[in-house]
């Protein structure tokens, strides 16, 4: 694979996946998670730099109470259970999303994975766990205000780079591409802002079905396109995935 900079992946379609087995829907989650082991180390072997997955929105919450509590418990061992592999494979991990609404020991793996991984300099890893942009881009709003109330910041000096630091992601680059599983066509409040220029992938597996080939079709394809990015030249993906 070619230096692709940052791939994010809406990892959708684990209930259905379940459901058409006549198996919980919690069955599906299992299934998903190994799939999202089975990818990272994809991105980790071929130098993605950067890897985002969307694992809990903040919509999320309105599922029945004992999916919600079971996709904590899963986050939970999953965690646990990799901490030292990601370690092995030279991972970074990271979280985005609101960490205050999660349970105290979910919280605390998260914590203690993120500062075990943290001096590691291959793939940056990002869960977004009880995450949403619109929430993300409302505090990002407030904490600016606050910053021009607080005369640490003048109104003039808000652009779009000003923002752009005051997102979770940051300092993270926005995302090359995004990829959605299950033949859903909509980005669920995932990485707003973050997408404005980013090439959309949907595909119609699955996600406990999603395999590495899957993905490296995608990412062949990601590299056909040209990135315009507003101006008339074109740009092939491949020469300009240094920049956000
Ligand atoms: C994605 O699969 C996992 C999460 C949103 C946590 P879903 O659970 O949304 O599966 P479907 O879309 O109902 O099939
Ligand atoms: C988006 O999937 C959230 C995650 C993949 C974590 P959903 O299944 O929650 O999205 P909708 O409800 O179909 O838009
Ligand atoms: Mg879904």
């Amino acid at each position: 694979v070619k230096s692709i900079n940052h791939i994010g992946i809406i990892m959708d379609g684990n209930g259905r996946w379940a459901q058409a087995r006549r198996r919980p829907r919690t069955y599906g989650h299992i299934k998903g998670a190994t799939v999202a082991k089975n990818i990272i180390s994809y991105c980790a072997e071929n130098k993605i730099k950067f890897l985002t997955l969307y694992a809990f929105s903040t919509e999320n919450w309105l599922r029945p109470k004992n999916e919600v509590t079971f996709l904590m418990m899963l986050l939970k061992r999953h965690l646990q259970k990799e901490v030292r592999s990601l370690v092995k494979q030279n991972i970074r991990f990271t979280v985005i999303g609101n960490l205050e609404q999660l349970p105290d020991d979910v919280v605390e793996i998260i914590k203690q994975t993120e500062q075990a991984t943290n001096r590691n300099t291959g793939l940056n890893l990002t869960f977004a766990v009880n995450y949403g942009s619109r929430q993300e881009i409302t505090n990002a709003a407030k904490e600016i205000a606050k910053r021009v109330l607080q005369n640490d910041l003048k109104l003039e000096e808000i652009d779009e780079s000003c923002f752009n630091s005051a997102l979770q992601t940051y300092p993270f680059p926005s995302p090359d591409l995004i990829i959605r599983t299950s033949g859903e066509y909509r980005l669920s409040n995932f990485m707003l802002w973050q997408s404005a220029y980013s090439e959309l992938f949907f595909s119609d597996v699955l996600w406990p079905d999603f395999t590495r080939y899957d993905l490296e079709d995608i990412l062949s394809s990601y590299l056909t396109r040209e990135r315009r990015f507003g101006k008339i030249e074109t740009v092939r993906s491949e020469s300009i995935n240094t920049r956000n």
